[in-house]
């Protein structure tokens, strides 16, 4: 009896977690943060683009705020001379001390790879930077982009394959983003002082307006209802899909995919960037990464 009203309470929640979020719409689901004028929405919801001219760019960021689970959308950038532009997609809290989760899509010349910049931020600090060139053109379709975060570890997945992981250090003491409530937010804007090729290219404006499209919103991840979150989001239980040993660690076949985008596609590490830490390395670089 015990054992049925668990699964009924879990089957219950993942029916609930279902409707509400799984196929989440951006009509009801997401709010405009800026430019909601350089902006529309389609198709029940399911699609939105996202522009920018050269009076505004636009953004959007998701109305519940979260605690681990999945974030996925996909999204077919800003196609031809892009240079200067960037399309964010990012996880994050409020605040001096606040956490981020970053995907930035970092435009370029007609004919030049985009680059997919990463990075996280515990308790206020960055500089955890990884870039990579995608192995397909991003722009010519929708890919998937997904923030996978739980307690043992965030992975960043591009078409279901592992790029990026950063892992739960916090017996080392290094902080790791498991106390506050993020929203997910995307975003397009003129970045033409640092984005492409460290500023030197400028937004061509003749081209503009320049469009993001977006679909397939899906939030399959655990809704923050208070600090009483903390412990019930990161609980072990069916509902908490997340919180299942088998993504606590990549698998033996995601490690070799990442291995495979590592020494394909990675064009900085901030683990191996000597220069700029002058030997002092953020601490999780001196161990496994993933
Ligand atoms: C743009 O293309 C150039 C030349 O291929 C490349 O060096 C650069 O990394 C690309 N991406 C950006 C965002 O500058």
């Amino acid at each position: 009896m015990g054992n049925l009203r668990i699964l009924l309470v879990a089957l219950v929640s993942l029916v609930a977690l279902n409707q509400d979020l799984v196929h989440a719409n951006f009509y009801t689901d997401t709010v405009f943060t800026w430019g909601s004028q350089n902006s529309a929405i389609w198709g029940n919801g399911n699609n939105l683009a996202l522009m920018l001219d050269k009076v505004s760019g636009s953004g959007i960021q998701t109305s519940r705020e979260f605690l681990f689970g999945s974030i996925e959308m996909q999204i077919k950038l800003v196609p031809g001379n892009s240079a200067g532009t960037v399309t964010a997609y990012y996880m994050s809290s409020t605040g001096s001390k606040h956490d981020e989760i970053d995907f930035e899509f970092l435009g370029n010349l007609s004919g030049q790879p985009y680059i997919i910049h990463t990075n996280v931020f515990t308790q206020g600090v960055g500089n955890r930077e990884q870039q990579f060139y995608p192995w397909f053109d991003p722009t010519s379709d929708f890919h998937s982009y997904t923030i996978h975060w739980n307690p043992s570890q965030i992975v960043w997945f591009v078409d279901g394959l592992p790029i990026r992981v950063y892992r739960n250090y916090e017996r080392y003491g290094i902080p790791f983003p498991n106390k506050q409530a993020m929203r997910a937010y995307s975003s397009l804007w003129n970045a033409d002082d640092w984005a492409t090729r460290g500023g030197l290219i400028k937004i061509d404006w003749s081209n503009a307006p320049f469009i993001a499209r977006y679909r397939q919103l899906r939030l399959r991840a655990c809704a923050w209802t208070g600090p009483n979150s903390i412990s019930q989001c990161a609980q072990t239980t069916p509902a908490n899909w997340w919180t299942s040993p088998v993504y606590s660690e990549l698998n033996d076949m995601q490690k070799g995919q990442l291995n495979w985008v590592r020494q394909n596609f990675m064009i900085y590490d901030y683990c191996k960037d000597t220069k700029r830490f002058n030997g002092q390395f953020h601490p999780e670089c001196s161990l496994l990464q993933f």
